[in-house]
């Protein structure tokens, strides 16, 4: 069966490439890659840490890059490649837009597209934006859906979706972590947050940028200055709106380290030795609770709800009171700290891209 992985950004990629190596095992299945380059260093970072070669790659990243610029160049790049490689099945993941106009392309060539992490749910198109759009579409075209957790598979249903093309195999991310962490693992980084109580902190997300950012920056700022035993790692996206707000407002806080966005095996690595995870990030919700570090989520809502319910996360908003009082909790209750902790990862076993590959199989047989 020919199939196309096509991605784009650096989440899709590290939730793909564990799917892309477990189909490339399995000789039952030709797959041509393609990555449409919506992210340039972040997307090349992972694909070299999981050594996924792409066989076509779209190229399409420019600074100051709009959502209109990223689909039209993903939509026009896709007809090509799709018209050459002829997969009989493309694959692409969640809720960037590389996902939506990939699997727009895909839809105009008349080629049955499989989403990778379906049903994820707000509710408000603008919450998150746009990528509450994207999934919504991806689902409506998609032939295929392969769910991480049975709420994904309810959105679905709710929807109207044909129950019999609903999976539920837990999220690709957690196979990603199987491979990752290392006990032996040390940065300099590290050793400087040493006898501190390490806060890994991500905040990217386009509806945040602004005043939200502003006051999550703040809230940062009072929180390492009020804890001398805290150390807050940031690593910081490549967007130049988010970097020079950053280097503006917590460069000179000494127990605040900014840094360059990590490679996927530090970031994981990082993580499984946090105290606790300050984000906005959808990927990093999953993530944590793998290891048991709680999350604390700086949006208003969450597409990601089983963490809510498992008690893995909690959101905290982006006014800076809010963000302080969630942080304040975790590191002055010790018991508000172990409940968090404690609570089990309702995001899958880290099988789910064999499930995906067997299920492909069955239906290709
Ligand atoms: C995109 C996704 C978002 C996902 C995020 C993960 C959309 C609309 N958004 O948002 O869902 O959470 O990726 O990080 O699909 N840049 C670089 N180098 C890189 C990557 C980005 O310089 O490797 C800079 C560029 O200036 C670019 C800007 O970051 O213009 C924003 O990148 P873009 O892909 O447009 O949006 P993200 O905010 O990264
Ligand atoms: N990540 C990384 N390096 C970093 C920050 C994040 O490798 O410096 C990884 C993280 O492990 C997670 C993914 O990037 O798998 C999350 O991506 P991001 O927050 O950019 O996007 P989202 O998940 O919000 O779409």
């Amino acid at each position: 069966m020919r199939v196309m992985p096509v991605f784009g950004t650096r989440p899709e990629a590290i939730k793909m490439c564990p799917l892309v190596r477990a189909l490339k095992e399995d000789e039952a299945f030709d797959v041509r890659v393609c990555v449409t380059g919506q992210h340039r260093e972040l997307l090349d970072g992972v694909l070299d840490a999981f050594s996924v070669t792409a066989e076509y790659d779209l190229g399409i990243m420019r600074p100051g890059q709009t959502l209109s610029d990223i689909t039209c160049g993903v939509l026009s790049g896709m007809a090509r490649v799709l018209l050459e490689a002829r997969p009989e099945l493309v694959l692409v993941h969640g809720d960037t837009t590389t996902a939506f106009a990939a699997a727009l392309a895909a839809y105009y060539a008349r080629i049955p597209v499989a989403h990778v992490e379906a049903g994820l749910r707000t509710g408000d198109l603008y919450a998150p934006y746009p990528e509450e759009f994207n999934r919504v579409a991806v689902g409506d075209l998609a032939a295929l859906h392969f769910s991480p957790t049975e709420r994904a598979r309810e959105n679905l249903l709710r929807e109207g979706k044909d129950p019999a093309r609903i999976f539920v195999t837990g999220n690709t991310v957690i196979d990603a972590l199987r491979t990752t962490v290392r006990a032996d693992f040390s940065h300099p980084l590290l050793t400087r947050a040493a006898g501190r109580r390490l806060i890994l902190m991500t905040a990217h997300r386009r509806e945040n940028l602004g005043r939200p950012m502003e006051r999550i920056f703040s809230a940062v700022r009072t929180l390492a200055k009020a804890h001398s035993d805290v150390f807050v790692v940031y690593p910081v996206h490549p967007n130049p709106e988010i970097r020079l707000l950053a280097e503006r407002m917590l460069s000179d806080v000494r127990n605040i380290a900014l840094t360059a966005p990590m490679d996927v095996f530090d970031f994981h690595n990082f993580l499984s030795r946090a105290t606790l995870v300050l984000t906005d990030s959808g990927g990093a919700q999953e993530e944590a609770p793998f290891f048991g570090v709680p999350v604390l989520v700086m949006r208003d809502t969450t597409e990601r709800p089983e963490g809510l319910d498992a008690g893995t996360a909690m959101l905290v908003g982006t006014r800076t009171e809010t963000v302080l009082a969630g942080v304040e909790t975790l590191l002055c209750d010790p018991a508000a700290y172990a409940r968090m902790a404690r609570a089990k990862n309702p995001y899958g076993d880290g099988y789910a891209s064999l499930r995906i590959r067997d299920i492909l199989k069955n239906r290709a047989d």
